[in-house]
């Protein structure tokens, strides 16, 4: 994972570069990169912070928890399969691998919003934290798919 958002990073870096002189264009595939590295970064620390949680103290909680890690799963398959294509470059993504990543994220949140706390702990902390960065890993996956950003490195 680390070694994935490090590459990424420095293919963000490359692209800059490689961008710098179409700066008037509506969006960059340097962009689209920097989106992809903020995907990767959400979905990492939301994978985190739920997996920090555990579910066999919260029996009330354990089937949203659980759910909301598996649509995470799904998200994070279109976020493997770009990286795949950017890296490797063996094969180009799926055309539709940035609106995967935006279902997963949505039904992620859909779970994690059916969670009922009554008590601040630490449950609840680690909840509000996936939460925020799914939701900035969402935001930058819609702009994603509203710019048609590429899944290849082009
Ligand atoms: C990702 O999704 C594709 C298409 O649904 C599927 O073929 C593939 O097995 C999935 N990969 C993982 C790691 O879940
Ligand atoms: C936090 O509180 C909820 C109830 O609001 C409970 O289900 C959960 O087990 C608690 N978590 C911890 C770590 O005590
Ligand atoms: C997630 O964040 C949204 C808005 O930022 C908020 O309305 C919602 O209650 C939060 N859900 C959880 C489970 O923290």
């Amino acid at each position: 994972m680390a070694r994935v958002i490090f590459m990424l990073v420095a293919l963000v870096c490359m692209f800059q570069t490689l961008a710098a002189p179409l700066q008037s264009r509506a969006i960059t595939s340097g962009e689209c990169s920097q989106l992809n590295t903020r995907i990767i970064i959400g979905i990492g620390a939301a994978q985190g912070k739920l997996g920090s949680i555990n579910t066999v103290n919260d029996v009330g909680n354990a089937r949203n928890i659980l759910e909301a890690q598996l649509s995470l799963l799904d998200a994070n398959n279109g976020t493997t399969q770009i990286a795949d294509a950017l890296l490797t470059g063996a094969k180009p993504a799926p055309a539709d691998a940035n609106a995967r990543i935006v279902s997963g994220l949505q039904a992620s949140l859909a779970s994690l919003n059916k969670i009922s706390f009554i008590a601040q702990n630490s449950t609840k902390a680690a909840v509000a934290a996936a939460n925020s960065s799914m939701t900035t890993a969402l935001e930058s996956a819609q702009q994603a798919v509203a710019a048609n950003c590429q899944t290849t490195a082009n």
